[in-house]
């Protein structure tokens, strides 16, 4: 085992986080607002934002967040993004008493190469945060430390994709598709140690600049992890996706 492999130890105490849910952009009962906002976590459905809510998110973007979305090739994942960057800015503004197209967004440095790539930050807020987009939904993560978060859709062939994670990892996905390991399906496991990762590594602010082989976080149902001074919890989402936020200390 590489000296650069690290373990994830589980934590029996850890419930999953039940995220808040974000319904609209319209009729706006924001989302809790709270000084020293510890750790917040919102979800929202993408289907539940018709036309009417897209275009009242879409005005609260930047010219680069413009420009991003318009490079999505695919409709739903334009759509995704531009919605998480609106439902982050009403979540971050909120949190900062700032009107949702005030939120001025940048990054983190990436701590890999310096670069400003890093983990999103929104200019004088004073809370870190982080999300994620993926078709059907969103989630976003603020808190007074470093976050990340990741949600994830069930992918149709987790065995074909088991082996970006860690070894361990692959090898208990194989054996939940080969029935010698019991207690959760193989796409479960997958999406588990997949998003747990991936918000463990967003919250370093390293994302897939490392490499996922490297981190045990698990495919078992234990919903909480702590590796490295991070803990790492599941969150619930609907069935067929998997969801984890990462929070420094
Ligand atoms: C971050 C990353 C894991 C996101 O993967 P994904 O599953 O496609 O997307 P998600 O929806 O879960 O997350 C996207 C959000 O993560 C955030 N993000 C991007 N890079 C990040 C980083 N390094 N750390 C933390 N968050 C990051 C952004 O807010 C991004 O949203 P946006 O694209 O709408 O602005 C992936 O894009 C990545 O790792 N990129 C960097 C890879 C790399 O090689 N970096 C160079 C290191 S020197």
């Amino acid at each position: 085992m590489s000296r650069d492999v690290a373990e994830a130890v589980p934590d029996r105490s850890a419930i999953p986080v039940d995220p808040w849910t974000l319904g609209s952009f319209l009729d706006t009962p924001a989302p809790r607002a709270e000084a020293g906002v510890g750790l917040g976590v919102w979800r929202m459905e993408i289907a539940d934002f018709g036309d009417d809510e897209h275009d009242v998110g879409a005005a609260w973007l930047d010219d680069a967040e413009r420009d991003q979305a318009s490079a999505y090739v695919r409709a739903e994942l334009r759509r995704a993004y531009v919605l998480a960057h609106a439902a982050a800015r009403l979540v971050v503004g909120t949190a900062t008493d700032t009107p949702p197209e005030k939120v001025v967004w940048g990054r983190h440095d990436c701590p890999g190469c310096g670069e400003p790539h890093g983990r999103p930050r929104a200019e004088g807020a004073g809370l870190e945060f982080s999300l994620s987009h993926t078709p059907g939904q969103v989630l976003i993560g603020i808190a007074d430390v470093a976050v990340g978060v990741d949600v994830e859709r069930h992918p149709e062939d987790p065995v074909a994709l088991a082996n970006l994670l860690h070894p361990r990892e692959t090898s208990e996905i194989q054996a939940a598709a080969n029935g010698t390991l019991d207690g959760g399906r193989a796409t479960v496991r997958f999406t588990r140690a997949w998003s747990r990762t991936e918000a463990y590594l967003k919250g370093i602010g390293i994302g897939l600049g490392r490499d996922p082989h490297l981190d045990y976080l698990g495919t078992d149902d234990a919903a909480g992890r702590v590796i490295g001074g991070w803990s790492v919890r599941d969150v619930i989402v609907p069935e067929g996706y998997g969801a984890a936020v990462a929070v420094l200390g």
